[in-house]
């Protein structure tokens, strides 16, 4: 996949980093002797890890050089590694695999969690965060532009919209057999956003992605105008002319 933008994706690094602190608060560990953070993006999910963890060795792992570079200019001291989820393997002694909102960009993420949990040691924790919308009226109405007028058959939006997750019954299944407990749950957000243009500027960091990456620059504008229009009657203004942006995520923390 390309590259992230960094800038892009922090424009709502709050809403963004709530998760990690929901995450973060369920990790059932005291002492941790190194953590990774997994997909660490621009570095606001290590920073926490390090706050939670100060005297454990931390990690940070993405593929992204963009990302990358934010991170060590917000994390001086840290240590942090280009590298790709479908084949790194977790170092020795690593007591706690951190993933905020990654997994859903894997291939096949669920064997990848199996095999990352397989690979701690005992007592050593799993802890994920993933985006749990793709039904939400923000997604569909990607899928819905890109499936019409000027773009319809287009080979590279195809590939852009990401599958919806497996039931948390699907990763009990598949988990649980591995695990010493298993604990699985969703937190819907209502994020206020300043209005709809707003909604478009959130997924531009994130889920419109692939779709934008995929056309020329007048298509995209395009795309977009088609979009916010869409957006803005999906997400009717507040009182105060705000928009409530609703966001499910699915969380699972597995102990080993
Ligand atoms: C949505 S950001 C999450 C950033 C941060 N963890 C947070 O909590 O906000 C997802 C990150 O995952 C990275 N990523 C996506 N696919 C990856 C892969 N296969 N291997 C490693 N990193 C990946 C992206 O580069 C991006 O920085």
């Amino acid at each position: 996949m390309d590259d992230w933008n960094a800038r892009q994706y922090l424009k709502f690094e709050d809403e963004r980093t709530r998760p990690v602190r929901d995450l973060l608060s369920q990790v059932p560990l005291e002492r941790v002797r190194r953590a990774v953070d997994l997909g660490c993006g621009p570095g606001n999910s290590t920073e926490l890890l390090l706050a939670r963890f100060p005297q454990a060795e931390i990690l940070g792992l993405d593929s992204s050089s963009d990302m990358l570079r934010q991170a060590r200019e917000r994390l001086p001291g840290g240590t942090f590694v280009q590298a790709d989820l479908t084949t790194w393997n977790p170092p020795e002694r690593t007591d706690l695999l951190f993933a905020n909102a990654v997994f859903q960009w894997v291939p096949d993420h669920p064997a990848v969690l199996a095999r990352f949990l397989k690979a701690l040691p005992s007592g050593g924790v799993l802890a994920v965060q993933m985006p749990d919308n793709t039904n939400e009226p923000a997604l569909a109405l990607m899928r819905e532009v890109g499936a019409h007028g000027p773009y319809a058959g287009h080979p590279a939006l195809e590939h852009a919209t990401r599958g919806d997750l497996p039931t948390p019954g699907e990763y009990y299944d598949l988990l649980r057999p591995l695990a010493r407990h298993l604990d699985v749950w969703h937190i819907v957000y209502n994020h206020v956003m300043a209005g709809p243009e707003a909604i478009v500027e959130w997924f531009k960091g994130s889920a419109l992605r692939p779709f934008l990456d995929a056309l020329d620059t007048k298509a995209r504008e395009e795309f977009l105008a088609d979009y916010t229009a869409r957006i803005a009657k999906a997400y009717p203004a507040r009182y105060d002319g705000k928009v409530l942006l609703r966001f499910p995520r699915l969380f699972i923390v597995a102990s080993r």
